[in-house]
């Protein structure tokens, strides 16, 4: 029987939209997901983005009072986090969004809740995601990787084995962090870098290989 959930997005902007796709393309395998709107402060409510409307601002999810699955249209770690720490509703889920052609190994690989994981991954064996981690398109994730709550890969980030990746980590577009290291917590990697030894927590680091240019709280 069809068991058809509804589901909204949080962030109508670039990446929202893509998300919408997203399910779309889900769907478009087997129908899972009804799209009933948009949930975005920015935007007037009713007004209609790609066909689907902003239903309102994200404190009145916490009035609603039917089940809704959110998924998370943004990619910044601190404000993902910041947005699911002021959702207190036991009607929301948060599902893990997985797009039908991502390569998944089902050796040991364990993922959270609310995670997004777009169209073009690919994520071998013995892996942990943990929950509402971006993985935007075409990355890769290497063997005996973890990669902790709320950080965010931009396309095609390449990870290699052996990696543990702090909260609230955001990599650049294009960026390869080699094997056997860390990023720390709230760390930024910036497009195109070359991580090829640990970056410290609270850093942002750019180029190759990439170094701390700033620190920040
Ligand atoms: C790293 C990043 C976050 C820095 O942003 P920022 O804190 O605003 O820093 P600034 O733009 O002031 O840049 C500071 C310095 O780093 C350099 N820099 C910035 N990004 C860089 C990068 N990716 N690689 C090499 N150098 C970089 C700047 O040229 C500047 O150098 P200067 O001081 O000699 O002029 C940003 O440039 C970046 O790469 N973001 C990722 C964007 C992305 O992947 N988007 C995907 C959307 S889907």
């Amino acid at each position: 029987m069809e068991n058809i959930e509804k589901i909204a997005i949080i962030g109508a902007g670039g990446f929202g939209r893509e998300v919408k796709c997203l399910i779309d393309d889900i769907n478009s395998k087997e129908k899972q997901y009804e799209v009933i709107g948009f949930f975005d402060d920015n935007i007037e409510v009713g007004k209609s983005i790609n066909g689907i409307k902003n239903l309102g601002s994200i404190e009145s999810i916490n009035n609603i009072d039917y089940n809704l699955n959110i998924a998370l249209g943004v990619g910044v770690p601190e404000i993902k986090k910041k947005l699911i720490s002021s959702i207190n509703n036991t009607n929301i889920k948060f599902p893990n969004l997985i797009h039908p052609n991502v390569i998944k190994s089902t050796d040991d690989v364990a993922i959270g809740i609310g995670n997004i994981i777009c169209a073009g991954n690919i994520i071998t064996c013995n892996i942990d995601i943990q929950d509402f981690v971006t993985l935007n398109l075409s990355c890769t994730v290497g063997h005996d990787t973890t990669i902790k709550s709320y950080s965010s890969f931009m396309p095609s980030v390449n990870i290699s084995g052996e990696v543990i990746i702090e909260e609230n980590v955001y990599v650049g577009t294009g960026a390869k962090i080699i094997n056997n290291l860390s990023i720390g917590t709230n760390t930024i990697v910036g497009a195109g870098a070359v991580v090829s030894k640990s970056l410290p927590e609270n850093c942002t680091a750019v180029g190759i290989p990439a170094k701390p240019i700033k620190f920040h709280n």
